[in-house]
């Protein structure tokens, strides 16, 4: 068991803070190590007697974080300036995926990656690999190994990419269905057929990718869709039939629950509803859209419509692994097109989306990304006094939107002390 303030969520999105809790962990009929009780210190102590209990004193303990978006093989990506997504794709993110044929650069690099999302407290990712199948390899053993709940795929790029990265219609088909069988539901981890996006892939691709999704209906799907105006004028020239650059994906199969879609900025009601009534969700990335001047995803239409989202860092687009970086800036994105004066968002509604809605999106409800009875025993230890700015700031603060606020703004990597995952 473990004591200190603990924060989690309720079912109307609201945060429900704990000052003095006590969260009890214990492993459910599988084994799986899940919470058992969480609740107030006082009231729940008495009903686990001679259990050993770890305390933090002034920490918070909280779900980890969910990064509904992130390219493993994009780390050295990072902050390289490009004119807009597509010349930033040829000129520095083909080059160095090509790299990841290496299976020896690719587990290096696996490495690198796990303990960069662990050092920023994200317990859970939906990542892509690159189109070799060894980068699904070094990720998912990494992954595996440390006991992450990690859903990553093989990238499906038969056209317009550059020798090195661009794979063959057939032998994608066949590797995909092979990194299935070889990882999807080994111990935490999952498979997600992964079309870079339309105008990377073949229609004889993308409709072997909806083969696939229908044959494998527990597997997830993501792309991108819908993030940059030259983007979205090429997959509507190259699929000229399909009312939306959305609705290609639609004509191939692949929108479905656990079907995953990078950015979804420029969208119009019919786009919107097309989300819900499948279960798609989005994956919102606002560093990445700022940082590639992409847009701004439209917090009140999909509210309006009502499809799933969570965020995302879309790391190498993305400037940042923190999920503090990229909460703040979905505060920025949400007030663009706000017609309500006020907040943008509320910070519980930032922290959700990035926790229990992100889970949401994945189909992970009450397994992941939150802290009551029975969810996967994932969360992260939060030092308030990590820093002096954010020690001084979180205690003045006089609520808990303060001091989540606090967090958001001047929080990042050295606020994270501890990562339990699966309990330990
Ligand atoms: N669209 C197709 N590929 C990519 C990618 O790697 N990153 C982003 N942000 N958008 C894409
Ligand atoms: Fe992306």
């Amino acid at each position: 068991a473990f004591r200190a303030a603990i924060l989690r969520f309720a079912d109307d999105r609201s945060a429900v803070y704990e000052e003095d809790g006590l969260l009890v962990v214990g492993p459910d009929a599988t084994g799986r190590k899940v919470v058992r009780a969480v609740g107030s210190y006082a009231a729940l102590a008495p009903n686990f007697p001679g259990v050993a209990v770890q305390h933090f004193p002034g920490r918070i303990i909280a779900p980890g974080f969910i990064d509904l978006h992130i390219h493993f093989p994009q780390l050295d990506v990072i902050g390289s300036p490009a004119e807009g997504l597509l010349p930033w794709l040829e000129k520095y993110t083909f080059p160095h995926e090509a790299r990841f044929a290496d299976a020896g650069h690719a587990r290096a690099l696996a490495t690198f990656f796990i303990d960069e999302l662990l050092r920023h407290g994200v317990t859970s990712a939906l990542a892509f690999a690159t189109s070799h199948p060894v980068s699904v390899d070094a990720l998912m053993a990494e992954a595996g190994g440390r006991g992450l709940r990690m859903v990553a795929g093989k990238v499906l790029q038969d056209r317009h990419s550059p020798e090195g990265v661009r794979d063959q219609t057939e032998q994608s088909l066949v590797d995909t269905e092979a990194l299935i069988q070889r990882w999807h539901g080994v111990g935490r981890l999952g498979y997600a057929i992964t079309p870079r996006f339309a105008p990377s892939c073949s229609e004889a691709q993308l409709r072997g990718a909806g083969e696939l999704a229908a044959r494998y209906p527990g597997v997830w799907i993501q792309s991108h869709v819908a993030e940059n105006r030259e983007e979205i004028a090429w997959a509507r020239q190259l699929f000229p039939d399909a009312r939306s650059y959305l609705a290609v994906y639609e004509g191939f199969g692949l929108m479905r629950e656990r079907a995953i879609y990078a950015h979804c900025i420029h969208f119009d009601d019919e786009d919107r509803r097309l989300m819900r009534s499948t279960g798609a969700a989005a994956a919102v990335s606002p560093t990445s859209n700022l940082f590639l001047g992409s847009g701004f995803f439209d917090y009140e239409g999909a509210e309006r419509i009502g499809f799933r989202y969570g965020l995302a860092s879309d790391v190498g687009g993305g400037t940042s692994f923190s999920p503090f970086h990229t909460m703040l800036a979905a505060y920025y994105v949400g007030r663009e097109g706000q017609t309500k004066p006020g907040l943008s968002l509320s910070p519980q509604q930032l922290w959700w989306q990035h926790t229990a809605g992100a889970a949401q999106a994945l189909g992970l409800e009450g397994v992941i990304g939150n802290l009551q009875p029975g969810c996967e025993a994932d969360f992260i230890v939060i030092d308030p006094g990590a820093t002096p700015l954010l020690a001084r700031k979180t205690r003045l603060a006089g609520s808990l939107d303060e001091l989540l606020f606090s967090l958001i703004v001047l929080g990042d990597d050295r606020a994270i002390e501890r990562v339990v995952i699966g309990g330990t």
